[in-house]
């Protein structure tokens, strides 16, 4: 009985509502229109899948990554592509500042802040990071350290996902430089002295004029 009222009532809404409506509700019509809910089911596919995976090869705006020296640290050497032996762009102080910084966050808890394996996970009992300063290590062009910070090298994961493309090339080159700081020969230092005091002497006259 109360479920009939109920009933009555509700009719006597739907009558009444309707009487209101406007002939055409340009709302309703987009609503009700043919088409697909969110990863609904269709027969117009094989797969079924109305929701449709990306065609292969697609690339986002702005994401098209052609330049292969800086991307993937390939370099055409006499008619190979090869791990470049030069840096895509110019390392300057700043550069190797950053590499710095990003080398003692991302790297040296394994490989050590001076580069000898000896980071302070490995000192805990985690298997062992080669050091720097090895022949096989020292020879390696900056292509390969980018590449091994890029893919990983057997059980080291790449860091592809949380290190920039650039910064990746900015560790490369203080890898180099932690390589060159542990092996220089004597005549190299002596130059370098002798660099950066001449260095020195000019900015020293530079201020003197002004
Ligand atoms: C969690 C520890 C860990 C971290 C962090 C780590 N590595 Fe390694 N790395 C290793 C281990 C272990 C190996 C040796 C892997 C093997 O031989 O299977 C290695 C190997 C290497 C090699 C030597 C490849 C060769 O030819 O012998 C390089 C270069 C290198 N890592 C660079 C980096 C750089 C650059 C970073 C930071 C972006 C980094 N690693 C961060 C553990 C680590």
């Amino acid at each position: 009985m109360k479920r009939r009222i109920l009933y009555t009532l509700f009719t006597a809404t739907l009558l009444l509502g309707s009487g209101c409506k406007p002939l055409f509700d340009i709302r309703k019509a987009m609503y009700d229109q043919p088409k697909y809910e969110t990863l609904e089911a269709t027969d117009f596919f094989g797969d079924r899948r109305s929701a449709r995976p990306l065609i292969e090869g697609t690339v986002a705006q702005g994401q098209l990554r052609l330049d292969d020296h800086l991307y993937q640290g390939l370099e055409w050497i006499d008619g190979e592509q090869l791990q470049a032996r030069t840096y895509p762009f110019e390392i300057t102080m700043d550069d190797l500042k950053r590499g710095k910084e990003r080398y003692e966050i991302f790297c040296s808890v394994c490989h050590g802040v001076s580069g000898y394996g000896d980071g302070i996970v490995v000192q805990r009992g985690f298997p062992p990071a080669p050091g720097y300063h090895s022949d096989h290590l020292r020879n390696m062009p900056p292509g390969y350290f980018y590449s091994v910070a890029t893919n990983g090298y057997g059980k080291m994961k790449g860091y592809a996902s949380q290190i920039p493309v650039e910064d990746r090339w900015r560790i490369a080159a203080y890898i180099q430089t932690l390589q060159r700081s542990q092996n220089a020969t004597l005549e190299e230092y002596e130059a370098a002295l002798r660099a950066q005091s001449s260095n020195d002497n000019h900015l020293d006259s530079t201020h003197d004029h002004h």
